[in-house]
């Protein structure tokens, strides 16, 4: 299982120390969750603080952007550093443009998507994107509760790409919730890449458990 460890739940004091470790221990991807203060009703970290990570480690950057304005923030994250670049469907009017952009700086390109939004809002997408991010918890907070009805969305994602001959060119990474315990179920309902950050980050042994999440 690929695991993407998100950094909200990280020590924000000791940045350098937290992705170290989560390079050591084996993370397949670095999770950045950006946040506005709009689309969500948080604000975390911006391009500045991206600059300043990708020096420090070669892992993959998984950037999710939780904003209103994604098109006017592709670039400054692009110059910093991001690898992935995923923005949230129900952001934006005009998600091909957007697409466009971010595949113009040949950065890999993801869409993501609210529990309670439609998995079909994403069809005309599906065969221009490399990631779907699906959401399994409401954006905007770390340490919340799996939604259970995310497994069977996963279940129809993963069906819906099998049916259309792209399983194999777009990802499905899993965000929110995810713990040791229903990693298995998320694994085989589809699940390629699960983010954690609470399950990680707030455990006594988090290079541990990061093995503990890729042995599962
Ligand atoms: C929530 C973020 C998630 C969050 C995951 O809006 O997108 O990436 O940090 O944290 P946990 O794993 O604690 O739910
Ligand atoms: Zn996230």
């Amino acid at each position: 299982m690929k695991i993407a460890p998100s950094i909200l739940s990280a020590d924000f004091s000791d940045l350098k120390g937290a992705i170290a470790m989560c390079q050591s221990a084996g993370a397949d991807y670095l999770h950045i969750d950006v946040m506005d203060g709009h689309f969500v009703p948080n604000l975390t970290i911006g391009p500045v603080v991206l600059k300043s990570i990708r020096p420090k480690t070669d892992l993959f950057l998984d950037v999710h952007l939780m904003v209103t304005n994604p098109d006017e923030l592709v670039e400054p994250f692009v110059k910093a550093g991001a690898d992935n670049i995923t923005f949230h469907i129900e952001a934006v009017d005009n998600p091909i443009e957007i697409i466009k952009k971010i595949k113009s700086f040949n950065k890999q390109v993801g869409i993501s998507i609210k529990p309670k939004t439609p998995i079909d809002a994403l069809n005309p997408f599906l065969e221009k994107i490399d990631l779907i991010l699906i959401m399994s918890v409401e954006p905007g907070f770390g340490g919340q509760q799996y939604i259970s009805e995310s497994t069977d969305r996963i279940k129809k994602l993963d069906g819906k790409l099998k049916i259309l001959g792209i399983r194999k060119q777009v990802i499905l990474e899993v965000d929110g919730g995810i713990k040791l315990s229903n990693t298995k179920l998320v694994k085989e309902s589809g699940a390629d890449i699960i983010v954690a950050g609470s399950a990680i980050f707030k455990t006594d042994d988090p290079h541990k458990t990061i093995e503990k999440f890729k042995n599962i």
